[in-house]
Parts: structure tokens; sequence; C-alpha cells
């Protein structure tokens, strides 16, 4: 899989590779989204198919789902299984606390809730998603369509209220055409620069009508694997306390 990778692919493969030997028959897995989560369902399905691995897995999106079925690994829903042993993802971003920003793919929903019903939570990056303080990559925020430009308008105002920011950015597809999640909601992405109290923004954006869920995991992901060019990697814990 490696032979004719960029060294950017080969880092986020590095990542996964060693994530996915995390993984033991029997287990129930919450599957990621993006790039680097692809690398790691396709290195499960290789184990799948050459070691004979069996796993249950949960997607965090269509995409995800899709894939894992090509590569032989068998799809639940998490109301098959409430509570997995382990959720391996991606992240757009994450700090010295391993809090993360999330939803760059637009799966954060099912993201977050997928993490939340595992037991544990491991992160898979490489290192240019490293940062000492959240809010350079713009944070995604999933809202309902119903009323969206109400939802748009009520967060600019808190954004203004608490110092943050520019105004909110509708996602687009392509042209004018709204990016739609799984969930059939719509996303908005706050080009916020720095974010000085990610916890307390997470609570403040979930507090308004028509905000479905935020991109920023809080104290949710205990470990980090970051992969490099060279296609070395090196692992972080959450620090105690
Ligand atoms: C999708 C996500 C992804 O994990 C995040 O965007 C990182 O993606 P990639 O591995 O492609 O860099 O949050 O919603």
């Amino acid at each position: 899989m490696t032979e004719h990778l960029s060294p950017g692919d080969r880092a986020k493969f590095a990542a996964a590779k060693r994530a996915s030997a995390l993984v033991e028959s029997g287990m129930r897995v919450g599957l990621g989204t993006g790039s680097t989560a692809a690398f790691l369902v396709r290195c499960l399905g290789d184990r799948v198919r050459e070691e004979g691995l069996s796993i249950q897995g949960v997607p965090t999106s269509s995409r995800t789902a899709h894939l894992a079925r090509e590569v032989g690994i068998e799809v639940f829903t998490l109301e098959d299984l409430p509570q997995l042993d382990l959720t391996i993802d991606g992240a757009d971003e994450f700090d010295p606390d391993l809090n993360l920003i999330k939803g760059g793919g637009g799966a954060l929903l099912q993201e977050k809730i997928v993490a939340m019903a595992s037991n544990k939570m491991v992160v898979i990056t490489d290192d240019s998603k490293k940062v000492d303080t959240l809010g350079a990559f713009a944070l995604p925020v999933e809202v309902l369509k119903f009323g969206w430009q109400t939802s748009h308008e009520l967060i600019k105002n808190r954004l203004e209220s608490l110092g943050l920011g520019d105004k909110p950015i509708a996602r687009r597809m392509s042209g004018e055409t709204p990016y739609v999640t799984d969930e059939g909601n719509y996303i908005l992405d706050l080009q916020l620069g720095h974010i000085a109290d990610a916890p307390q923004l997470a609570l403040r954006l979930n507090q308004i009508p028509g905000v479905v869920e935020n991109g920023l995991f809080i104290a949710i992901c205990e470990r980090v694997i970051i992969g490099y060019n060279d296609g070395t990697t090196s692992e972080q814990g959450r620090p105690v306390g």
C-alpha cells in the first residue's frame, strides 16, 4: 500500500498502521472519517483478510461505511452496538491537552457520538495538526437547515460578544450548492484564529438554537498517534489532571 504514497500520505499511513495494531479480535471499533481514517480502515481490512481478525465496525459516516464494507469489515450501527471498545479517528487540530478540532470532512456529529460511545478514543494524524492553541483551522459547527440563517446570526452575535473571530461561513460543495451532512444538516465554518477557552466555547455554541453540534472535542481523546513523512511515528497521551 505504501510504494506510491506522497510524504504526507506516508505520515498518515504510518499513524494508521500503528493504531491498527491496537485492535484485537472481538472488539467493537468506531471507524473515523477522513483520509487518515481511510488508511486505518484499509489496514484493518488487510488484517481481516490476512489474519482472520474478527471485529465489529461502527462507521462515523456513509463514506466510511462504504469503504469498510468494501475492504471486508462487518458494519454495524450504534443501535446494534451502543457501547464500543475503541474509536480511532483523524483530527484537524490537536492541542497539548489533546482537545481537538474535527469536522473538516463534515462528519463531526457522528464522530462525536461514536467517540462518546467508546471506552477509548485514539486519534491518528500527521504532525501538521499539532498546535499550541486550537483555532487556526476553521471550527465546523453543524446546524439544522431549518432557520439556519437565524442560527448563523446568533452564532455571529455570540462570537462578537466573546470577542472572537469573523462571521461564520456557510460551507459549500461547489459554486453555491451548500454542503449537506449525512444527517441532512448544514455546516458553518468559524474562522477564529485562536480559541483561548475551548471548553467554554464548546458549551456556549451548543446553547444556540439550531446548533446540532460543534467540532470541538474536549477531553474525549486519550491518545494521539502522530505519523511523520519518513514513516516513523510517536505517541502522546492526555496529560493527567
Ligand atoms: C472529518 C474529520 C477528519 O478526521 C479530519 O477532517 C481529518 O481529516 P484528514 O485525516 O483527511 O486530514 O474530522 O469530519
